[in-house]
């Protein structure tokens, strides 16, 4: 009788100690399942602005009429983050047309990949200016016209504008600290690179 309550006390010892384990793990687990939060009505007005801008809308993102509970995170090409939309990578994807000023307010976006596109006119100026902007790669489209000094992209790792049609002076990053790879082959730059 004695041994049996002993072996039981240990089961109920062992069984205290796992609890908080259990507990722990299971709430980690929830924590990373959480599924990515809906894109704010910011994001998406931001990106529908961009898709309307374009002479056709990008492939894959539904029609402004639809109406879809994920919102925009679930588009090809959106990646999403804890503050909102954080990613934009569509290079390759035959985009025409022009880059719709409404794309600068994705305020927390951190990688812009429109690479290898047809798009053309400007860069609007608000693009410039992303506080949190990592990675800006509009390489090989037919942008055009002058980045000047609405410039200012105090994050920018790397800062890609080759093969355009862009002209004035060469862009100059001030504040830049951390950038990697600068590139504005392929233009119709003129003066010093600084
Ligand atoms: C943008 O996408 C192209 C095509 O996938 C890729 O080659 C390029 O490295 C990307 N740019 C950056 C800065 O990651
Ligand atoms: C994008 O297109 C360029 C030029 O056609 C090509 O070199 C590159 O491999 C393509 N990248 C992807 C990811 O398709
Ligand atoms: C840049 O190109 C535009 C046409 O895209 C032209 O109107 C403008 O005068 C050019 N600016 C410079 C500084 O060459
Ligand atoms: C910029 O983009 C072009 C064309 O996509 C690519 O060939 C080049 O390597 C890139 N430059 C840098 C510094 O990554």
């Amino acid at each position: 009788e004695a041994r049996h309550g002993a072996g039981r006390g240990r089961l109920v010892a062992v069984a205290a100690l796992l609890l908080p384990v259990v507990v722990l793990l299971s709430w980690c687990r929830g924590v990373a399942a959480q599924p990515t939060p809906p894109c704010g009505d910011g994001d998406l007005a931001a990106l529908r602005g961009f898709s309307a801008g374009l002479d056709a809308p990008v492939d894959g993102w539904p029609a402004v009429a639809d109406d879809d509970e994920d919102g925009c995170c679930a588009w090809p090409g959106v990646v999403c983050g804890r503050p909102g939309v954080v990613g934009v990578v569509l290079p390759n994807q035959t985009l025409r047309g022009e880059v719709a000023a409404s794309l600068a307010g994705l305020t927390a976006l951190r990688m812009l990949n429109l690479s290898g596109n047809a798009l053309r006119g400007a860069l609007p100026p608000g693009l410039l200016r992303l506080r949190r902007l990592e990675v800006l790669d509009v390489s090989s489209n037919a942008l055009a016209g002058a980045i000047g000094p609405e410039l200012e992209l105090p994050a920018a790792r790397v800062f890609n504008v080759s093969y355009n049609a862009f002209n004035g002076s060469h862009p100059v990053l001030p504040g830049a600290v951390n950038l990697m790879a600068y590139d504005a082959s392929g233009n119709g730059f003129e003066g010093p690179v600084d």
